[in-house]
């Protein structure tokens, strides 16, 4: 999988896969505001940023940050940012996971969604995410599971709101496995993923399965 995804295929996954996420970034930013987690908060390979725009819509004294290796996301990102009226609240650079341009402790969340497994250098961003983080800040990392069973992708479906949609939830069961070659459940817990998140300084992980995704929770003591 590449890292950075490029020009058009940027405005296909803005048109595309990435607007039937809606209802998944609405639940962690439900997440986020239950938890009462406040202040920065920033997404890394935002894509056309609406994570971040769900969570400011719904936590109100947040300051919302996405960072993207690709220039066009952070064109679309901002572009989507203004056309949902909140483009003072919510910033986008172009930056990359290893080296992110925030300042050490500066973070109270980082969220990150379907980018993991485009990462070369696990490693680099782990620590990246760690130096950036306040003490006592968490990052949760959510990603794709190729392994997924079909209980677990009908799950994520109904999340999503296309489990009785018979094209995109065809697109997705067809789709997801390929978007995640090579990324089977153990090589986030284990493998190459869970590996990196033992050598960086967090050491440790909480790993939560939900649906055809998991969930990585970490955090700075
Ligand atoms: C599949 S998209 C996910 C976008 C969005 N988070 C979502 O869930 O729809 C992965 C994004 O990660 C970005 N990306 C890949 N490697 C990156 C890196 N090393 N640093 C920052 N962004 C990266 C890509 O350019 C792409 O926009």
């Amino acid at each position: 999988m590449p890292e950075k995804i490029p020009w058009p295929f940027t405005r296909l996954y803005d048109r595309g896969p990435n607007r039937f996420f809606t209802r998944w970034f609405q639940r962690i930013a439900s997440d986020v505001r239950e938890r009462g987690i406040t202040g920065n908060i920033l997404d890394i390979g935002t894509g056309p940023g609406r994570l971040p725009i769900e969570i400011a819509k719904q936590v109100k004294d947040a300051r919302l940050f996405g960072v993207d290796l690709s220039q066009d996301m952070i064109k679309i990102a901002r572009e989507n940012a203004g056309m949902e009226g909140i483009g003072d609240r919510v910033e986008f650079r172009m930056a990359s996971a290893y080296a992110t341009g925030f300042e050490s402790g500066s973070m109270d969340l980082v969220v990150s969604t379907e980018t993991l497994h485009h990462l070369a250098k696990p490693l680099a961003a782990f620590n990246e995410i760690y130096r950036i983080l306040k003490p006592g800040g968490q990052a949760w990392l959510f990603d794709g599971r190729k392994d997924a069973s079909k209980a677990e992708y009908e799950e994520t479906a109904r999340m999503l709101g296309i489990v009785d949609l018979p094209l995109p939830y065809r697109f997705f069961k067809t789709m997801w496995p390929r978007a995640h070659t090579g990324y089977k459940t153990e090589v986030y817990t284990t493998g190459k993923l869970g590996k990196a998140i033992e050598t960086s300084p967090f050491k440790k992980a909480k790993y939560i399965k939900q649906g055809a995704y998991i969930r990585i929770e970490l955090k700075k003591h």
